[in-house]
């Protein structure tokens, strides 16, 4: 999606890397404004070309006294002033306006950071309606504080301690918070935000998810030409399904899906994602089975990168194969690919002065299985580029996907092959794997517990272990359990069950499903463990 063909008005936030950043965007487009999100010493170019209303300078974990603190580029202000574009900066933000127009930010005596009041000094734009001793509580996390302001800037807000709190200057249109109205911790942060863009920006709320829509397929149908046919590999997930039906409703019966079920699926996955694309999207899908050729590959292997390398090349060479065929039956090659990658895949960040990374693209990408293969020469059509998970989503819903599908827990592209400790192929060990996690993931869902658990699953390990059935002594397998709390799946805690859901999920694993005499849940967080066991 080109940011460009988003008809609504653009709040831009320049990142100077503070962990609040991307909340900041979220927040502003939670309110429908169109935001984006780069990297705090983009050139002036890259800032005006995306004609933006208001431009928010983030806050950073940098002093302005370092000798090679990022800041926005030359010229920054004097565009926005002359362009009426309105600038707010928060915490670093704000002390690199005070700084670099004329005033002057010291060490601070007394260092704020958490919780603290702050107090309305006059009466402000940036406050609208509050009153001058109008107190709020507000999170403060700064070392620097503002010591002189410049030419034509005003204090509108102090901390208890004194610390210049907020300024504004209404001629140039420039505003400065000292603190993070975005957290949560600043119960009226989003108030003030609010007020800011709408009353004192004016900024139109477009940012509505149906106009999104309707945005992007018009892009698409601009992108792909009336003969160009597209193809799309779907993981049974989220964004790669949300992105090729929005993709489907733009061009038709040119979109050409495939879903390779590789062996490594979970119970039923295969028929249950089919129906799916089928009777619910209507999407035109391929579905290969190619479980024999995946297993015989992957027969012996033990390591979990190589599984992980051979599942990648097999999926490359069925890919290649599908494109191929298409080419055969349509007479010409299938010129464009859709993909799934989200906002968080693409954004900027500007790592802290000193890291000895120059600010560089965050991408989630140590999983991706494999890439596509060179020669083959498709163009890309990115159409969630723009999207965070939640509003991708949304536009599921739009789109009619089911709401079960669109909360679905992440699966890994290597699939069961990370599941199952050693060579996937040994016994039955896939089957065992898929029918107790069935029983898991069964039981989580009457239990009413799905959606409070980020990621839930069970793993199959290469041991065996003796036990008493019937009147009989035992040696089968031990599986285990995992579920897990997460944001984004970088960190995670374990899931507290109770213990009695506990004793029937294993009670029940050990009744029906052959080969398992022992259950047991892990209970470590990541890290210093990872979610999958690989
Ligand atoms: P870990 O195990 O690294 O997993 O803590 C974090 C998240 O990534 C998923 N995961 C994968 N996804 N290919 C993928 O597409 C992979 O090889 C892979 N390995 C782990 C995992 O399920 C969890 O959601």
């Amino acid at each position: 999606m080109d940011a460009n063909a988003v008809k609504s008005d653009l709040v831009l936030i320049l990142d100077f890397g503070s962990q609040y950043t991307h909340l900041i965007t979220r927040r502003i487009r939670s309110l429908s404004i169109f935001s984006l999100c780069i990297s705090g010493t983009s050139p002036l170019e890259a800032i005006t070309s995306l004609n933006p209303r208001v431009v928010i300078l983030s806050g950073g974990p940098h002093s302005v006294h370092t000798p090679d603190s990022p800041s926005f580029p030359p010229g920054f202000p004097e565009w926005a002033e002359a362009n009426g574009v309105v600038v707010l900066g928060i915490c670093y933000g704000l002390q690199l306006i005070v700084q670099r127009l004329g005033g002057e930010v010291r060490a601070g005596e007394k260092q704020e950071y958490g919780r603290m009041e702050i107090g309305v000094e006059k009466s402000a734009a940036l406050y609208g309606s509050k009153r001058v001793g109008d107190r709020q509580l507000v999170w403060m996390s700064h070392g620097d504080e503002v010591a002189r302001l410049p030419d034509g800037f005003e204090v509108v807000a102090r901390s208890q301690q004194g610390a210049v709190a907020a300024v504004e200057n209404r001629v140039k249109r420039f505003y400065g918070l000292q603190y993070h109205p975005e957290v949560t911790h600043s119960p009226e942060g989003m108030e003030t935000l609010r007020y800011f863009l709408f009353e004192v920006c004016g900024i139109n709320a477009g940012w509505k998810m149906e106009n999104v829509m309707d945005e992007e397929i018009k892009v698409i149908k601009g992108t792909v030409g009336p003969e160009d046919h597209v193809i799309c590999a779907l993981s049974g997930g989220v964004d790669s399904t949300v992105a090729a039906t929005l993709v489907h409703k733009a061009i038709g019966d040119r979109l050409h899906c495939i879903f390779v079920d590789n062996g490594l699926l979970r119970y039923k996955e295969r028929e249950r994602v089919m129906e799916t694309f089928e009777s619910d999207l209507h999407l035109p899908v391929t579905c290969v089975d190619a479980t024999d050729q995946f297993l015989s590959k992957l027969k012996g292997v033990v390591d979990p990168e190589t599984k992980r390398k051979i599942i990648g090349k097999e999926f490359i060479s069925i890919f290649d194969d599908f494109a191929q065929e298409l080419e055969q039956k349509l007479g010409k090659r299938p010129s464009y690919l859709v993909q799934g990658t989200l906002y968080p895949d693409v954004i900027e960040s500007c790592p802290p002065p000193g890291s000895g990374r120059t600010h560089s693209h965050t991408i989630k990408s140590h999983h991706n299985v494999g890439g596509l293969p060179k020669d083959m020469k498709l163009k890309l059509i990115e159409p969630l580029k723009l999207l965070f998970k939640d509003e991708v989503r949304q536009l599921g819903r739009i789109l009619n996907v089911p709401e079960p599908f669109l909360k679905r827990h992440p699966f890994p592209g290597p699939g069961l092959a990370v599941r199952v400790l050693g060579d996937v192929t040994q016994g039955n060990a896939l089957d065992i794997l898929r029918q107790v996690d069935e029983i898991f993931i069964q039981s989580i869902k009457d239990a009413g517990l799905y959606d409070s658990i980020w990621q839930a699953f069970a793993v199959f390990l290469p041991v065996r272990s003796v036990g008493v059935q019937g009147d009989q002594r035992t040696h089968s397998h031990v599986v285990a359990l995992r579920a897990v709390t997460s944001q984004d799946g970088m960190t995670a805690d374990w899931y507290y069950f109770e213990h009695k859901f506990l004793d029937d999920v294993s009670r029940k694993i050990c009744n029906s499903v052959r080969g398992v005499n022992r259950v047991v849940q892990d209970i470590t967080s990541k890290p210093p463990s990872t979610i999958e066991w690989e």
